[in-house]
């Protein structure tokens, strides 16, 4: 609520971190060659709502001052980190000075070191690291639900085409690998790459609606099951293993690490049941994408599956993905008169009561509310 005084705005916390963050996405999106290089960065230039790096940003802050724990592998955590990217600079190589390839500049670094901050260098790196993944899903994303507009722009696909857009997602993650490799923590590494999996994973579960295989499957206790498997793959588990991974580099408590993988767990869910829920509700025009548009491209959601529970008919306009003529107006009015959207606003919020609780022992601090706060977007966001 913008207009209570007290409201404490997650952002804020952290501001200073997040400044720098776009800053240091495209410096590791440089490419020496002009067409990669600009389609590369084409999503980092509409204003992304950063949801992930910040929570990694929150996350770091809020467990620095819980008790540390010494990990085998840890990692001189205070190590600087090495932004320079050099390799394969085909277009660049033995110019070390083009502006492409150009490292994190001693400005930045040293304001890095000159903060009181009690983030360290690699868990900002963390941040920038889950905003680039996340970048290169939504590349491919859009080519696979041939989708028109993104953050209120024509989206890559669009822009540049099918090819480019895929290349470029592809090269966002080698430079996420890269980023990635030079934390030199093993766990960390493996947590991230299991992430790039698991997108994979869940886009291939969404590829069907249930785990029935038959023109008219009927609802069962299953089918939430396989929409709530597929959404932790597709959307919870960037959030939760960044959550962390952001609490391992930090060297955290097993038992702080496992309260971060909690929170983020459930609210991603909880994220994502908003997501299903808003492209029932909102205008494209306030989203800043085509809304209605998951009936369209043939997806059967939280607010679908639990008018489904009451009205069988469904089965069959599921079976089809919603192909045939009228199915698409059909289903969404057998939406709008059941309860499936108060359902879905109701396992939503109680992910984010489960979050809360996943960090309610975490010393209190502005950190700590913000990480609060951000369930409470959560549940209100309109985009
Ligand atoms: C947006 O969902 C998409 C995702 C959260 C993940 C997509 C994952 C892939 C395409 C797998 C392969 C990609 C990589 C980089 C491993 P949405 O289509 O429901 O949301 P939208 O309305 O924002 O498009
Ligand atoms: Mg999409
Ligand atoms: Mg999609």
């Amino acid at each position: 609520d913008p207009s209570s005084p007290i409201a404490i705005d997650p952002l804020r916390t952290v501001a200073k971190e997040m400044k720098f963050l776009t800053k240091n996405i495209k410096q590791l999106l440089g490419s020496g060659h002009p067409t990669l290089d600009r389609v590369a960065k084409y999503y980092t230039q509409s204003e992304g709502k950063y949801v992930r790096p910040m929570l990694v940003l929150l996350m770091s802050r809020a467990t620095a001052i819980t008790p540390r724990s010494l990990r085998d592998d840890a990692p001189p955590s205070q190590r600087k980190i090495d932004s320079s990217i050099s390799d394969g600079a085909v277009l660049n190589d033995g110019n070390p000075s083009a502006p492409e390839y150009a490292s994190l500049t001693s400005e930045d670094d040293s304001l890095y070191r000159a903060g009181d901050s009690d983030i360290l260098p690699s868990q900002r790196r963390l941040a920038e690291i889950t905003e680039l993944i996340h970048t290169a899903s939504l590349l491919h994303d859009d080519v696979i639900d041939h989708s028109l507009a993104r953050r209120s722009a024509p989206s890559a696909n669009i822009a540049f085409g099918n090819k480019m857009a895929v290349l470029a997602g592809d090269f966002l993650l080698g430079r996420a690998s890269v980023a990635l490799a030079r934390l030199r923590d093993p766990e960390v590494t493996e947590l991230l790459a299991t992430v790039i999996a698991n997108l994979v994973e869940g886009e291939f579960m969404q590829l069907k609606n249930t785990a029935q295989d038959e023109k008219s499957p009927v609802y069962t206790s299953d089918t939430l099951n396989y929409y709530l498997q597929k959404t932790y793959l597709k959307s919870a588990s960037l959030i939760s293993k960044s959550c962390r991974a952001a609490a391992l580099l930090g060297q955290s408590t097993p038992e702080v690490v496992e309260a971060a993988y909690l929170y983020g767990k459930n609210l991603g869910l909880a994220f994502q049941l908003v997501d299903d829920m808003l492209d029932y509700t909102i205008s494209g025009e306030e989203l800043g994408k085509p809304a209605g548009a998951d009936l369209e491209l043939g997806l059967a959601t939280a607010p679908l599956l639990f008018a489904w529970e009451s009205n069988a008919e469904l089965g069959a306009l599921v079976g089809r993905k919603f192909s045939r003529e009228g199915d698409v107006e059909k289903a969404r009015a057998i939406v709008h008169h059941s309860s499936g959207l108060a359902q879905t606003r109701a396992l939503a919020q109680s992910y984010v009561d489960q979050a809360n609780d996943a960090i309610k022992n975490f010393p209190n601090s502005e950190a700590k509310d913000g990480l609060v706060e951000m369930c409470n977007k959560v549940m209100q966001r309109r985009k």
